[in-house]
């Protein structure tokens, strides 16, 4: 196999350094200028170099933004490369235009390590949806708001202090939005459930609220009601519904997510057959998402990865059934919360069952009133 590489920063690098000279993979070129590239391939700033080299069967795209890496990954596919990606948005929001091309072009587009860093979990899906039908998808998929989580259950940290040590070791980017605002658990709960569901999930449709609001005061209400605060992305398929959510979750201290401390994840799905399976281990991190990037290079090479199926249509989400009970703490006292409230915690009250739906939609409603205001799903 010989391979040309956009973007390479940390995971191209440590992709082609895990490659090295034993995998029968070579990388013959580098699309990026701005990097001094430490082994032998020609560095170039044109594309066509790559697409218009029959030596060059696989294009590994491992930029950060979706533009121009679509068009690029557009032009390679439509040149019949092979296309290994990490880049999230670029898929969670052009799902269905690249894999009916590439599906068209009868050619591979594997994304492994862009949704699970070093955890076999893709792979898995996909074995798993061969033999039997997947109907829900969660789990902690960021490693970030789960080293903040952690850090401020069992060490008292503020959520700030949490969020600097996490950049001190380098899981939060500097701008902490798409981590702590939940865009990231968004992005791989997509790739996960529409490889696991057959669909494809419009991104807008999904309903996201990420950990920015949490104070130390509500984790320590969780702490003395049994429960922990962990950011939880859900997806479930029954039928033709399909709801997909990502939010702040409380669970109880003997659950299995409860354990997950510091950036790790664990990643489970519930399968009619087989039931449930869980993954643990690092979602993100330099090596463990390029261990995923070579584990789809070895299967293109090997011909064990076969081009996408046929377009899927678009689903649409409906979340109105995906129903639990809320946390909600607030400075604004009005109806709607009143009517709602089945028991008074120190820092908040806990709703009646209600729909992800309303509270969401609620929640966006009333924080113009209370830009503090933070809340939970009680699983
Ligand atoms: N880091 C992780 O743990 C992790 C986990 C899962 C997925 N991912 C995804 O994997 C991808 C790579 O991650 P990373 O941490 O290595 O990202 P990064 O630090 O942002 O590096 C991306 C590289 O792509 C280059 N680049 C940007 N636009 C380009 C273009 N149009 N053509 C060619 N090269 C271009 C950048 O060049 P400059 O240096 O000039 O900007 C940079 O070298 C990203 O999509 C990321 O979201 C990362």
């Amino acid at each position: 196999m010989v391979i040309g590489v956009l973007g390479l920063g940390p995971i191209g690098e440590s992709v082609c350094e895990m490659l090295g000279s034993k995998s029968g993979i070579r990388v013959k070129y580098v699309c990026c200028p701005e990097r001094p590239v430490r082994f032998p391939a020609t560095v170039t700033r044109e594309l066509r170099d790559l697409t218009e080299d029959p030596e060059v069967d696989t294009v590994l795209e491992l930029s950060a933004e979706i533009h121009p890496a679509l068009e690029q990954v557009q032009q390679c596919l439509l040149a019949g490369k092979h296309v290994v990606t990490c880049n999230k948005p670029l898929l969670a929001f052009h799902w269905n235009e690249l894999m009916a091309l590439a599906a068209r072009q009868g050619v591979c587009l594997r994304y492994g390590g862009a949704a699970a860093g070093g955890l076999a979990w893709i792979p898995a899906i996909e074995r798993c949806k061969r033999a039997d039908t997947i109907h829900e998808i969660s789990g902690i998929m960021n490693g970030t708001t789960n080293y903040i989580l952690d850090a401020m259950h069992l060490a008292h940290a503020s959520f700030q202090t949490a969020l600097n040590r996490s950049q001190d070791f380098g899981y939060a980017e500097i701008d902490t939005a798409s981590d702590v605002d939940g865009l990231d658990s968004l992005h791989r709960l997509i790739l996960s459930a529409n490889t696991a569901f057959d669909v494809s999930i419009p991104p807008e449709e999904v309903l996201v609220r990420g950990i920015r609001c949490i104070q130390r005061r509500d984790v320590e209400t969780f702490l003395a009601h049994g429960f922990c605060c962990r950011l939880i992305a859900s997806a479930e398929h029954y039928a033709e519904r399909l709801a997909a959510v990502v939010e702040p979750t409380l669970v109880e201290l003997k659950d299995h997510e409860a354990a997950v401390h510091s950036n790790f994840n664990l990643l489970t799905m519930v399968s009619r057959q087989a039931g449930k399976q869980s993954f643990f281990g690092q979602g993100a991190g330099r090596y463990p998402t390029a261990y995923n990037v070579v584990q789809d290079l070895l299967d293109v090479a090997a011909g064990r990865a076969e081009p996408p199926g046929p377009p899927r249509i678009e689903t649409h989400v409906d979340n109105r059934t995906f129903v639990r009970k809320y946390y909600i703490r607030t400075a604004v006292s009005e109806p709607w919360l009143w009517s709602r409230t089945e028991e008074r915690w120190e820092t908040g009250v806990i709703t009646c069952r209600l729909s992800a739906q309303e509270v969401h939609a609620w929640a966006a409603e009333a924080r113009g009133r209370d830009p503090e205001l933070f809340f939970a799903a009680l699983r």
